[in-house]
């Protein structure tokens, strides 16, 4: 009786969630997580995300691979439209595709500063509204869910990095505003802002040098990084019924990084 409370309580049965940049990382773990609480599972990818899609198909879950660059307006909303067709709604939206470049104010490029605002911000706007247009016309009560960072609240260290904070500073007052302009529709928006999580952007030698990640190493309050499956159940109740009064709102999962 208690354990079906709880199961219906976080329940995503009957719901479509899509996820962005889900083909490894934290979106990986989120769209294979959301699967676990029922949800049927789109991905938004530049180069195809087989390896999600096969980890979701093989639990019993269902996904659905879709190759859009976040950054298109062309591609998202012929994306949205395919899982329309393929998935028949639209509740959830995850926008988690993200970049980030170790340069500091001279080192990058203005093009390269605005890749970054490009994919981590314009690419999170242009999903949601294209999302929130649909869930309008099909009434759904929505739930959108932007990934920014904990640098949006700080500068990180060592490491020379502002576009991509300028980025995510800018994810936390849009998701606001966006909640603020959806909610007469009923469509929910909010962020999680994680501290550093172990995932290939963080982690791998092609883009962390080993030097920066020994540098990173005392930083850490709790002495290690976050696993992605950290952030899941901030995710799946952000979705769920559960968090309908939880509107514009950020949650900071930072294993204390920015209170020390
Ligand atoms: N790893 C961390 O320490 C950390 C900390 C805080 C926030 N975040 C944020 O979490 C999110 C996921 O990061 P991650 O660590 O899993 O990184 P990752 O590099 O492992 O994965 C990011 C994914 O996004 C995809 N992507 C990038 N641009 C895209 C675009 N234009 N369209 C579609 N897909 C695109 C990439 O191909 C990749 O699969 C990002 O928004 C990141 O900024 C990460």
């Amino acid at each position: 009786m208690q354990k079906e409370y709880l199961t219906n309580l976080f329940s995503l049965e009957g719901k479509v969630a899509l996820v962005t940049g889900a083909g490894r990382g934290i979106g990986q773990v989120i769209a294979r997580d959301l699967a676990r609480a029922g949800a049927d599972i789109a991905i938004f990818s530049r180069s195809g995300a087989a390896e999600t899609v096969k980890l979701i198909e093989s639990e019993g879950g269902k996904a659905v691979d879709i190759i859009a660059d976040c950054t298109s307006e062309e591609q998202v909303k012929a994306g949205i439209q395919k899982i329309l067709e393929v998935c028949g709604r639209l509740d959830i939206v995850v926008n988690n595709a993200g970049v980030c470049y170790h340069k500091d104010i001279f080192e990058a490029s203005v093009e390269e500063f605005r890749q970054v605002i490009d994919i981590n911000l314009t690419g999170e706007y242009i999903v949601s509204r294209e999302a929130a247009r649909v869930m309008i016309e099909t009434k759904t009560k929505g739930s959108i869910i932007n990934i920014a960072s904990m640098s949006a609240y700080i500068a990180n260290v060592p490491q020379r990095q502002v576009a991509y904070n300028a980025s995510k500073a800018g994810v936390i007052h849009m998701t606001k505003s966006l909640a603020v302009e959806l909610v007469e529709y009923g469509i929910r928006v909010n962020s999680i802002s994680p501290g550093y999580v172990a995932t290939p952007m963080s982690i791998d030698p092609d883009f962390v040098e080993p030097e920066l990640l020994a540098a990173w190493e005392p930083l850490f309050p709790m002495h290690r990084m976050a696993k992605p499956e950290e952030l899941t159940g901030a995710v799946i109740w952000l979705c769920s019924d559960c968090a309908a009064y939880a509107n514009g709102t950020d949650i900071l999962i930072d294993g204390l990084y920015t209170a020390v």
